[in-house]
């Protein structure tokens, strides 16, 4: 059945895979973007799309309730992807207002305006950040209580919250989704595995944090996207949903680091440790095990095979980034990693 659907943050990262995938899963869909094209939002992830006219596009600020109100108005949804977001840990230590006014006043604006237009359903993209840092063993289940350490943990934790109170109080049919770190094409190059990977095709040091030693739950964004269909179209309204790349794809930063290096046959010596950040949580895992019983999703990318396409999607796709790399990105370079 044909649907209008809103991916906000859909020339970001996560998004354009989304939009991409939901183009070709349910070509009858009518799909609108709207994205304000921050530094991280880049129109060339789904050029192809729009020059097929194959998608709409809307520049959009989701921070300014007018800018989404006019939106809801010329579109009527009755499907939402929410995406858009400020979405750099590191940035939000550094500064965090911006994440404050996105991630939580933005999504209250999208939400606002959902529900008075009446929209069926809305998917909030949410992360296992929300729950903070795990010791040695454990994973996270969706009643793990919201304990958030950074500024951007905080942010979404405080989205899902407001996500939560239109569900109750307004019955908007929501569902919320906390995945794990994603990886894959199209991921901007601040991020730990696109920066590694780029990094080693320049022949620039990786600056590992700390020891290197955290644990992170890799997930390909193709089997995100898989699970944010499914959870549009058969999740249940109000139910928050984990999405986690499996025990196998539990791997340590430094071991990734190696990995990329192995693969391009580069040295080690390119490996520099430095300063750990701050609020730099230790261990993430997820028990995605209420989607797999319940709407029968699991991940189908292994981690090796994952990484592998991704780094020669960076080798094949080097103008992309390299482009991304030079301008603004290089003053946030020296400011993040300068005095390490
Ligand atoms: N990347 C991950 O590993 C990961 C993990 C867990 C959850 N998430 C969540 O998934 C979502 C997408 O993440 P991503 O990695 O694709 O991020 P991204 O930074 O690549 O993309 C975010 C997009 O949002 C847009 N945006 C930012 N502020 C906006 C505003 N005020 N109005 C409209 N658009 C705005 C940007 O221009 C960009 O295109 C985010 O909500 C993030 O919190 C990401």
């Amino acid at each position: 059945m044909t649907k209008r659907v809103l991916v906000t943050g859909g020339a970001g990262f996560i998004g354009s895979n989304l939009v991409h995938y939901l183009v070709k899963e349910r070509p009858d869909w009518k799909i609108v973007v709207c994205d304000l094209l921050t530094y991280a939002g880049n129109l060339e992830n789904i050029s192809a799309l729009l020059d097929e006219n194959k998608i709409d596009f809307v520049r959009c600020d989701i921070a300014d309730a007018s800018n989404v109100e006019d939106l809801f108005s010329n579109y009527e949804f009755d499907l939402v992807f929410h995406l858009a977001a400020e979405s750099h840990v590191d940035r939000s230590i550094l500064s965090a207002a911006p994440f404050m006014k996105t991630n939580v006043l933005g999504t209250e604006h999208l939400l606002s305006a959902a529900k008075s237009h009446a929209v069926q359903r809305f998917v909030h993209v949410s992360t296992d950040e929300v729950y903070g840092s795990l010791g040695e063993t454990g994973r996270f289940v969706e009643t793990t209580p919201l304990d958030p350490t950074s500024p951007y943990a905080a942010s979404k934790a405080a989205s899902d919250l407001v996500v939560q109170s239109y569900h109750k109080t307004h019955s908007l049919d929501a569902v919320i989704t906390r995945c794990t770190n994603n990886y894959g094409p199209y991921q901007f190059p601040e991020k730990f595995i696109p920066l590694f990977i780029s990094n080693v095709l320049e022949g620039k040091p990786l600056p590992l944090y700390g020891d290197g030693m955290q644990i992170r739950n890799w997930l390909h964004v193709i089997d995100h996207c898989r699970a944010l269909l499914l959870i549009a179209e058969k999740g249940i309204a109000g139910e928050v949903y984990n999405i986690g790349g499996g025990e196998a794809s539990e791997v340590p930063n430094k071991e990734v680091a190696l990995k990329i290096i192995h693969t391009l046959s580069a040295s080690e010596d390119l490996l520099q440790h430095v300063t750990d950040r701050l609020a730099h949580d230790r261990r993430y895992a997820i028990d995605h095990s209420k989607l797999e019983n319940e709407l029968g999703w699991s991940p189908t990318v292994t981690f090796d095979q994952g990484l592998a396409d991704t780094i020669s999607w960076y080798q094949k796709h080097a103008a992309w980034w390299e482009h991304i790399k030079s301008g603004s990105y290089r003053e946030y370079y020296e400011q993040n990693y300068g005095n390490r």
